[in-house]
């Protein structure tokens, strides 16, 4: 996997994730109105970062409102993401789904996998829309904060 690039399907761009992108976007995956549905390992820990695995801010006009990242150490590789709440409603997750699984392909990758809580409805049509399918389920996916593991689990293309 080469080092991400920046990448962009015109007005919005996905930009290599910096250590300052936390505070700019005023969120992490640990907020409560982001967290819901963002499950802790069930190990308890996170793994140690994956040098193969891109992480990118989905930057709108030049406003990072978001992340899109390819999970620690997991092959095929699996995608995760999160916008600011008032960044909502207008098709970046599904748009930044998009431009990052056309790259990934075109670095070769045959699957990309996504897992998300079963309530999570809103991530089901991102991943629908993008062109993800349904493949089963993960009954011991993850420790979602409501107390239950498992995911629906999807894949792409
Ligand atoms: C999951 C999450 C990123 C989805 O955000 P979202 O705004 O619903 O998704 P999108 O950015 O793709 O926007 C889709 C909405 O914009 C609308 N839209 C407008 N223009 C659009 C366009 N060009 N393309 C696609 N959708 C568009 C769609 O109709 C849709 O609205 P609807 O759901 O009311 O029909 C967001 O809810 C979130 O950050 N949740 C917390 C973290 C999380 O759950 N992450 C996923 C873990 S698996």
């Amino acid at each position: 996997m080469p080092s991400p690039v920046e990448l962009s399907d015109g007005d919005l761009v996905l930009r290599p994730w910096r250590d300052d992108d936390p505070a700019t976007i005023g969120y992490t995956p640990r907020d409560p109105e982001i967290s819901v549905y963002l499950g802790a390992p069930l190990s308890g820990a996170f793994p140690p970062p994956d040098p193969d695995a891109p992480w990118f801010a989905i930057v709108e006009n030049g406003d990072p409102v978001g992340r899109i990242w390819f999970a620690g150490w997991k092959r095929p590789f699996e995608v995760g993401y999160y916008l600011r709440p008032d960044a909502r409603g207008r098709g970046l997750a599904t748009r930044s789904l998009d431009i990052v699984c056309t790259w990934m392909a075109e670095q070769g990758e045959e699957t990309i996998e996504l897992c998300t809580h079963p309530d999570n409805e809103r991530s089901q049509r991102v991943a629908e829309r993008a062109g993800f399918r349904r493949a089963g389920e993960v009954e011991q996916y993850a420790r979602f904060k409501d107390g239950t593991t498992r995911a629906l689990r999807y894949v792409w293309p």
